[in-house]
């Protein structure tokens, strides 16, 4: 099982290719992948020691490596006024030149990787693979979005003209966008909330993560030596204060956040009191993620994919699957596959290549994890808990574990971490299963394992779910293959890297002339 996340002596050039495989299949839009050149530029086919030493070498690994300045309030008026003034020319510009920008900022992502994905280890404590994977979508949104600007922001769209006038209809940038972002993805989401807006014709306001202010620093500089204007581009950094300063400015025009519920809840609310101009808020948010495997599921697969959704980047992603719902009669095999595949997971310093999981961002996070195990510990039984390895006392470090729950209602929100609860269901009683899916009011990610069509079909069918997943993984959605994002408590759409995603950072004027 293990094998699947990453195999130590492998060729760190394997970890790049796979996922890409699939991209190449199916795109309509020219392929989204490194470009070959670059990929050896990097010396890409490195193994453990020299990509350790590549990695340590470089300036974002250095515990010295400066932090930006924590932003003030003024800080913010100053940026959301600065951008306001820059908007127009930006948007002028066309989607043409714009996605050129874009392009030319994923070239110079690609070329500074290493630096990148040392600052996403040291900072974010992103395992190597995990920090290769989030490049490698920071790449792929900007080359999307740049496809997208191309073209959908080139020109007008010309409409029918029955009377015999001429009907245009031109898609524009809103003017300020705030794009407000996590910490679990302080490069690809920053970047890609950023580009997305930057795409449809916006200036932006990019307020990063309080945990993860350098990555986001050096993602802004790359921006702005790819051609995205100084005035175009603001970075704000700090926490609550901040965010709540900017999201209060009557300059702003548009909010795109990533992060909680209860956070996006809070900017909904923030909004609506404002006075002035009724403005879109984009909130991609958590999920109370289910697995549902039925007793055709194989098994060895199953619990393949429950190890990947459920643990990898110590289930720190918003997709990760929280909740297995499996069938009575697969249950006991399936719960003893686990706990030996869990067995086999290497806990470590995110800096070695064979680490399987690392540490949660931070000992707050830690704490919280422990407080819901202790809590559902005394209403649940363990099934497993993974030791944390002697020598790791400096890193926030949490083993993975699951519970057995006799009622799924005791998961009544998001934990953030690597902690799987399992629930038994009847097959008889899949309806109640479902309803508890839907009666959450989250709908992020859903995982189905079963080699019964009408069974997959049915659960897809009936639930209300941003991304489904049947025998396979459920995290690691691929920017325009899987565009990504959820509903309800989990978040408003439009799905990042999606083909929809510009039509909502956008306005759209109607032109008619009378000849
Ligand atoms: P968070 O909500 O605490 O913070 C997110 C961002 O919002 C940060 O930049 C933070 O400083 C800012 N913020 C906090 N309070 C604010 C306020 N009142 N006004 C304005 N800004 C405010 O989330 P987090 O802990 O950084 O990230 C983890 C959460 O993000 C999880 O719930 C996870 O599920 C979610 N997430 C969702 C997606 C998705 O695409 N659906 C992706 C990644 C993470
Ligand atoms: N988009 C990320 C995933 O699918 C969060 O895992």
């Amino acid at each position: 099982f293990v094998n699947h996340m990453v195999d130590e002596d492998a060729p760190i050039d394997s970890l790049i290719q796979a996922p890409h495989q699939v991209c190449r299949g199916g795109l309509p839009e020219p392929p989204l992948m490194f470009a070959p050149e670059r990929r050896a530029a990097v010396g890409w086919d490195l193994s453990e020691p020299d990509v350790r030493a590549m990695m340590e070498g470089h300036a974002a690994a250095r515990p010295d490596h400066p932090r930006p300045p924590t932003s003030a309030p003024a800080d913010v008026n100053h940026a959301v006024d600065a951008a306001a003034a820059a908007a127009g020319s930006w948007d002028r510009l066309g989607g043409e030149r714009r996605a050129e920008i874009l392009e030319n900022a994923s070239d110079l992502v690609e070329s500074a990787a290493p630096d990148l994905m040392a600052g996403l280890v040291h900072e974010a404590g992103k395992t190597i693979p995990d920090a290769l994977a989030e490049l490698r979508e920071t790449v792929d949104f900007l080359r999307y979005y740049a496809v997208q600007a191309r073209k959908h922001f080139g020109g007008d769209m010309v409409l029918p003209g029955p009377a015999g006038e001429s009907n245009r209809l031109r898609l524009k940038g809103r003017g300020v966008f705030a794009a407000i972002s996590p910490w679990n993805f302080p490069l690809a989401i920053f970047v890609g909330q950023v580009a997305a807006a930057l795409a449809a014709g916006n200036a932006v306001v990019a307020k990063a993560a309080p945990q993860t202010p350098r990555i986001a620093a050096r993602a802004v500089d790359l921006l702005h030596q790819a051609g995205v204007p100084r005035g175009v581009l603001h970075l704000v950094t700090g926490g609550v204060e901040i965010g709540q300063a900017l999201t209060q400015h009557p300059g702003l025009t548009g909010v795109s956040f990533t992060g909680s519920t209860a956070t996006a809840q809070a900017i909904n609310r923030r909004l609506a009191a404002r006075s002035g101009p009724i403005i879109p808020l984009i909130a991609e948010t958590g999920g109370i993620n289910a697995l549902i495997a039925d007793s055709s599921a194989l098994p060895e697969q199953l619990v393949d994919d429950i190890i990947v959704s459920a643990f990898r980047s110590a289930g720190q992603r918003c997709s990760s699957a929280r909740i297995l719902f499996v069938q009575n009669e697969a249950a006991k095999t399936v719960e003893r596959l686990l706990a030996g595949a869990a067995a086999e997971l290497r806990l470590g310093s995110p800096w070695h290549l064979s680490t399987d999981i690392g540490p949660v961002i931070d000992a707050a996070a830690r704490d919280r994890l422990q407080a819901h195990a202790d809590w559902i510990g005394h209403r649940a039984a363990r099934l497993f808990e993974c030791p944390i390895p002697d020598g790791l006392a400096e890193l926030t470090m949490f083993g993975p574990r699951a519970f057995r729950l006799e009622n799924a209602d005791l998961l009544g929100a998001e934990v953030f971490g690597p902690i799987l609860h399992v629930v038994h269901f009847a097959r008889s009683h899949l309806g109640s299963v479902l309803d508890w899916i839907n009666a959450s009011g989250y709908g992020l990610t859903l995982g189905i394992h079963s080699r019964i069509d009408s069974f997959w079909q049915q659960v897809a069918e009936n639930v209300r779910v941003g991304n489904i997943y049947v025998n396979r993984g459920q995290i690691g959605a691929v920017v325009g293959v899987q565009p990504f994002g959820g509903e309800g408590l989990s978040g408003t759409g439009p799905k990042a890297g999606g083909p929809h995603t510009l039509f909502r950072y956008a306005t759209e004027t109607t032109t008619s002339i009378n000849l």
